[in-house]
């Protein structure tokens, strides 16, 4: 380790790479770019750093390593994990100045684009030249592609499409180290060993840097149609699931409680038929043809007719479509002033009703006092519980119930063999239930894996695991 530096000598150091105007340190620039979205603690990092170039990173890398700083990796910062938040003197490394798509490879369909490009960029990018961009999610207006690598973001086309890992064929990292590794450079076979770049993906900042990738694109989807049924149980889930499996060709089937849905219509959006249910779903599907249009049709009326759905609708164009997606994007923001506790939990699809009534039963009897609000990807098996804070409690009381409530809900993750953290990642808020699905030979093998990467221990301390002590 390098000579101490003093805060103001290192932040002129950190000047000395990125340029003067391109370091800042006013205390709400501090706090916008050491958090994410949600809202943990109060960020307070020494100082923001936005590079141009892949050397700045290195440089910036290497003198946070010499001078024993930590590092903290930014990107849209739209994490719901606490992964980009910033709470103890680090270097926060913005990437937003390095937001260019380098180069288009029309036979490879494959962009090489800097970390900071943003999600909805790339999208608009791939459409105009005749392809797609296929992970998606409502905050793709701000998040980077650098992040949604390090998060290993998921979204609203998993079951067609993947998560973000399946798109990325290369991807440059600075290490925790301060070495660049460029990682598979978009080769579609490449059968050399373990394959670092899936290391990199889903890291969440804490082996290093990402700050180029190459991302696959694919064919432009066919003509679709938007669904939105409502059910009267939940078990009907997964005969309605079943029975458009048969029939259609889904690119999304996403599910919501009716507390979310009067939450997102208390938003401003509109109720989709006069039906009130206990749950919905909204599934896409191609109608590219008259005969995948009739099939769904068919299935939605053997659904009512099997009385598994009470109500639906059928988009019959793309403003209608748009207008039923945003009863189901729009779920996160409506509740987002309610600051709800948030879980993000998996299992695998067809274990959704067991796990659901579950988790409902024991919050009954232990928490009557708790709302749950479910929404989520029950295609994937992935269920966003988020729970509101009881009005006579207050948040910090609300948050220790939740965490108590936590050991019971993952137990039940726990005995299905399910995720605590689907798509959100680990971050701050689920490092502690880590080990509820992971045995303690696999996390001494990522603490293995974090030093190879990082050996002084800066890149995201705390993050994924508590690397670092807390105090
Ligand atoms: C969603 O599915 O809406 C996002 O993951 C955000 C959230 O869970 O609130
Ligand atoms: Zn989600």
């Amino acid at each position: 380790m390098g000579a101490e530096l003093t805060d103001l000598d290192f932040i002129r150091r950190v000047r000395g790479i990125c340029g003067q105007k391109n370091v800042l340190t006013g205390t709400a620039d501090l706090e916008f770019f050491g958090s994410d979205r949600t809202r943990l603690a109060t960020p307070a990092p020494l100082a923001v750093a936005f590079p141009g170039t892949t050397e700045q990173v290195v440089d910036l890398v290497r003198l946070a390593a010499s001078a024993g700083r930590s590092v903290v990796p930014s990107g849209g910062r739209t994490g719901l994990s606490g992964g980009a938040m910033a709470l103890r003197g680090e270097l926060v490394i913005a990437m937003d100045r390095m937001n260019t798509i380098k180069a288009f490879d029309a036979i490879n369909q494959s962009v090489v684009c800097q970390a900071g490009v943003v999600t909805a960029q790339l999208q608009a990018y791939a459409r105009d030249r005749g392809l797609f961009y296929p992970v998606d999610f409502a905050a793709s207006g701000s998040s980077q592609i650098g992040g949604n690598i390090a998060t290993n973001a998921g979204g609203i086309r998993v079951i067609r499409y993947g998560m973000t890992r399946q798109w990325v064929s290369g991807v440059k990292l600075v290490t925790g180290g301060g070495d660049v590794l460029d990682l598979n450079r978009g080769l579609t076979k490449n059968n050399t060993g373990y394959d670092l770049r899936h290391l990199v993906v889903g890291s969440e900042g804490t082996l290093g840097i990402v700050v180029e990738a190459t991302m696959q694109l694919t064919t432009s989807p066919p003509p679709s149609s938007v669904v939105c049924l409502a059910l009267a149980k939940l078990d009907a889930v997964m005969e309605v699931s079943r029975a458009f499996k048969a029939s259609s060709s889904l690119s999304a089937f996403e599910f919501f409680s009716e507390a979310a849905m009067k939450a997102v219509v208390a938003s401003g959006e509109t109720r989709p038929f006069d039906t009130i249910a206990p749950f919905y779903v909204l599934l896409e599907l191609d109608a590219d043809t008259e005969s995948r249009v009739d099939a769904a049709f068919n299935c939605f009326e053997r659904c009512v007719r099997e009385a598994w759905v009470m109500d639906g609708v059928i988009s019959q164009s793309g403003e209608q479509a748009a207008r039923l997606w945003r009863l189901r994007e729009g779920i996160s923001e409506a509740l987002a002033p309610l600051q709800p506790y948030k879980n993000d939990l998996s299992v695998t699809p067809s274990q959704v009703p067991v796990f659901l009534a579950e988790v409902e039963e024991v919050c009954r009897s232990h928490y009557p006092d708790f709302s749950l609000v479910w929404y989520g990807h029950i295609g994937d098996g992935n269920l966003h519980l988020n729970v509101l804070k009881p009005e006579q409690l207050t948040a910090a009381a609300f948050h220790e119930r939740c965490n108590e409530a936590n050991e019971k809900i993952y137990q039940i993750v726990q005995s299905l063999g399910g995720s605590v953290s689907a798509e959100h990642g680990v971050g701050l808020l689920k490092r502690g239930a880590l080990a509820r699905t992971s045995t303690p030979p696999e996390l001494a093998i990522l603490r293995h894996i974090k030093s190879a990467f990082d050996p002084s221990g800066i890149m995201n301390p705390g993050k994924i695991m508590p690397t670092i002590p807390d105090s």
